[in-house]
């Protein structure tokens, strides 16, 4: 895709970091933007920001976790702008412990949103597209931690595995069938977001007595680890720069910092020799 005039990007998870960055950029490339995401206040205020930039900006609160909500962002857009180009599934949190400990509930939160969410989207978003017949893009944020292999962040590391296969699925279901639609996957490593909070949104669905553990000093260490990561890492603008450069070459993988790619390459490299995983700390870390 490389006409972005004009056209309508659809961004989850809209509200902060990575998301908001992807925003900003859609309105620079004079798209009209819709942006979704359960944080009501924060929403509002980068729909203003945008709006105050000269942008034409729609603002949907959307739990990604819910189809009716997904089903209603899709609506409204259409309602508003009549189609869709860009898709950026894009909304995603963490939480729990060990795979062992974290709660039934850590999983069903985690999973609902990062993987759920980007079904959902998929579902719905996709016929919409094809009908349409025009060109247009879809980009899953998932992750390296979707990548490489190791321990910690144990839950929000097995939903983005499975969100960079359902994201190569849907690249070849689509090529077989000669779509107009192009696919992405974007892989960041650390970034400085807010993705460490990320309990500021979990719903009291999730939150019960007993929901939440205690964490263990296995886990609060590589919670340290990954926040050290993330205080250091790349701007959420540079993640968009790179994000739109792969999207005009219709390159699939986006890793926007070479610096991760060493456990990316251990982990083939295991899975061809046969090896026991081998957790690779990226070396400028
Ligand atoms: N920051 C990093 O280091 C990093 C690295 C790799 C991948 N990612 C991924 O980038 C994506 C964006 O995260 P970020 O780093 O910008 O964090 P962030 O917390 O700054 O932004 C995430 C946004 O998602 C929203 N959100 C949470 N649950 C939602 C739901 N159920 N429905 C709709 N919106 C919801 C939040 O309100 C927030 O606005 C996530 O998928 C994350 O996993 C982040």
């Amino acid at each position: 895709m490389n006409q972005f005039e004009n056209k309508v990007a659809v961004i989850t998870g809209a509200a902060s970091g990575i998301g908001r960055a992807l925003a900003m950029r859609c309105a620079e490339e004079q798209m009209k933007v819709v942006l979704a995401d359960v944080e009501v206040v924060e929403l509002q205020r980068v729909e203003q920001e945008l709006q105050s930039a000269g942008a034409t900006v729609l603002a949907v609160v959307t739990d990604v976790s819910k189809e009716k909500d997904i089903q209603t962002l899709a609506q409204k857009t259409l309602d508003m702008f009549g189609a869709v180009h860009l898709l950026f599934n894009n909304a995603g949190v963490g939480a729990g412990s060990t795979i062992w400990q974290s709660t039934l509930a850590d999983w069903q939160w985690v999973m609902n949103v990062n993987l759920w969410g980007a079904i959902h989207a998929t579902q719905i978003f996709v016929p919409m597209m094809l009908k349409q017949g025009t060109e247009c893009h879809i980009v899953n944020t998932a992750s390296l931690a979707g990548l490489e292999s190791g321990p910690g962040n144990s839950i929000y590391r097995v939903s983005k595995h499975a969100l960079v296969s359902l994201s190569e699925t849907l690249y070849h279901e689509l090529k077989m069938i000669q779509s107009k639609i192009g696919v992405s996957v974007l892989c960041p490593g650390f970034v400085q977001t807010q993705i460490c909070d990320a309990h500021r949104n979990r719903p009291a669905e999730y939150s019960k007595p007993g929901d939440i553990v205690e964490p263990s000093p296995m886990s609060s260490a590589i919670d340290q680890f990954i926040r050290s990561g993330v205080e250091q890492g790349i701007s959420p603008k540079e993640v968009a720069d790179h994000t739109f450069l792969a999207i005009k070459s219709n390159r699939f993988y986006i890793l926007p910092d070479p610096s991760y790619k060493e456990p990316v390459r251990q982990r083939m490299e295991d899975i061809l020799n046969q090896h026991n995983p081998t957790f690779v700390i990226p070396s400028h870390i």
